[in-house]
């Protein structure tokens, strides 16, 4: 019998899923489930009639590939991935390549790629995006580990792929957990823009008494126009829309207003700090679902503190998107973006990933849940400046920002007045502002830290480190 050319241990949707594209693509597959029954239901079902195979155990399961072997690992992030290494080690031989397709903490995978390397094992941690769909019919990934160990995997990873006009979204991204940290950012930059067009529904739905299907024609509009045209408006056009089978009425009004979370945005936030990223944009997001949670506290909170009654505001009319609410989505989405290309850039350069910017748009333009059409903008940009500090100064953007601004900030300002919540709206305003002021007030703060700790400071006129003695006597 000959050996499969593709090993998949997790049939969990995304695992049956990439399976099936790799399949699909002319790559035999085998695969292993730690329940049998669950192998024999797939095979029975969903992969009847293809070049899989499926093991009870994981001697049959490696003796069943080709050498060297290529498995794809679906499993839990966190210790479950562990336990899966610890128990396929010994069946493994030398030159063999585990790859890691879960949303893996990068530290871990940093970890991972060093112990199965002393093995003379291949390790890749891979960030996989686009949801069941996407797994299917041609995802985003964001490989990372030894080039060799890529090379490995290169002509299986560009056919399973999303295919966009200049190439399938899938690159080498670096050494050790680089894929899982832009993975990891990806996310980031997810939560920001879901925030972004959440608030974006409130404020029609609360300041211009909109119903969701006039909202849903908005989005269905942003989805036209080069700013916004993009996968999250599209399915928040689609979520928008659906009713209540039983009840009638939009499926989203009956939907708990608590999110849940992950753990990748968190990790971005982390990241951020850690390495002296701003990232307020995305940080609202991840706040903002903290606070969804905590929705007893918030009712409770509403009975006792005053809320100012809700005037309605002119956002602008819905035939031309209404105008002002658009600034305030693109500026804050261009932020969003912003700030995760930043945190990518200072990791490459604090952990020596060599990122490279333009690539790593350009896999985000197909296949993945931030894939829009703003993304062509941001690759050009790093294309052309690959040392762009930050995407709010390559002309293109400049342009946005100084046409929207002042939309932006009447949004935030109705927003306030009515007492409705725009964390993401805000953030990205006095980010943009703080990131356009040449002198801020931290002079001040320089003074107290100096006043109360002799911290120093540093002087505009002259260099060094300077002291003065504020409380004399
Ligand atoms: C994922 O990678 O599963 C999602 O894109 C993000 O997940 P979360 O919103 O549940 O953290």
């Amino acid at each position: 019998m000959s050996k499969a050319h593709f090993g998949l241990i997790g049939l969990g949707v995304m695992g049956e899923n990439l399976v099936l594209n790799a399949e699909r693509n002319g790559f035999s597959s085998v695969v292993y489930n730690r329940t049998f029954s669950k192998t024999q239901d797939f095979l029975n079902g969903r992969g009847a009639g293809k070049s899989i195979s499926g093991a009870e155990d994981l001697q049959d399961f490696v003796d069943r590939l080709e050498r060297p072997r290529r498995i794809l690992m679906m499993v839990k992030a966190g210790s479950a991935t562990d336990a899966v290494i610890e128990k396929i080690s010994p069946f493994l031989e030398e030159g063999d390549l585990l790859i890691d397709g879960g949303n893996s903490e990068f530290r871990d995978t940093e970890r991972r790629v060093k112990e199965l390397e002393k093995k003379s094992f291949g390790y890749i941690g891979m960030g996989v995006s686009g949801g069941a769909k996407g797994a299917l019919e041609g995802p985003s990934m964001m490989p990372g580990g030894t080039k060799a160990s890529y090379e490995a995997l290169e002509s299986l990873l560009n056919k399973m792929a999303a295919q966009v006009e200049d190439g399938p979204c899938v690159t080498y991204i670096g050494p050790g957990g680089s894929g899982h940290f832009v993975k990891t950012v990806h996310n980031g930059i997810e939560y920001g823009i879901e925030q972004i067009l959440a608030e974006s529904y409130d404020l029609m739905k609360r300041l211009s008494g909109m119903s969701c299907d006039q909202i849903a024609d908005v989005f269905a509009y942003w989805n036209t126009t080069e700013e916004l045209s993009s996968y999250l408006v599209e399915i928040t056009e689609i979520c928008l829309r659906a009713k209540d089978p039983t009840q009638g009425g939009a499926v989203v009004e009956k939907i708990m207003d608590k999110a849940g979370q992950k753990g990748t945005g968190l990790w971005t936030v982390v990241s951020a700090l850690e390495l002296g990223v701003s990232v307020p944009t995305i940080y609202a997001s991840l706040n903002a679902r903290v606070m969804s949670s905590m929705k007893g506290q918030r009712e409770h909170a509403q009975s006792v503190l005053n809320r100012p009654t809700i005037v309605s505001f002119p956002m602008g009319s819905p035939s031309d998107g209404m105008s002002l609410l658009m600034d305030a989505v693109v500026l804050s989405t261009i932020a969003s973006y912003a700030q995760g290309m930043e945190l990518m850039r200072a990791a490459s350069m604090e952990y020596n990933y060599d990122l490279d910017m333009p690539s790593i748009a350009k896999i985000w333009k197909g296949g993945c849940i931030i894939r829009s059409r703003l993304l062509n903008r941001i690759q050009d940009a790093f294309n052309s400046n690959p040392k762009l500090p930050n995407l709010l100064v390559d002309s293109w953007f400049v342009e946005q920002v100084n046409s929207r601004l002042p939309g932006l900030a009447k949004i935030v300002s109705a927003a306030s007045e009515n007492g409705i919540p725009v964390p993401c709206f805000s953030s990205s305003l006095d980010y943009i502002n703080s990131y356009g002021t040449a002198r801020l007030p931290q002079n001040l703060v320089q003074a107290m830290r100096d006043c109360f700790g002799s911290h120093t400071y540093e002087r505009l006129d002259k260099e060094g480190s300077f002291h003065t003695d504020w409380i004399k006597g």
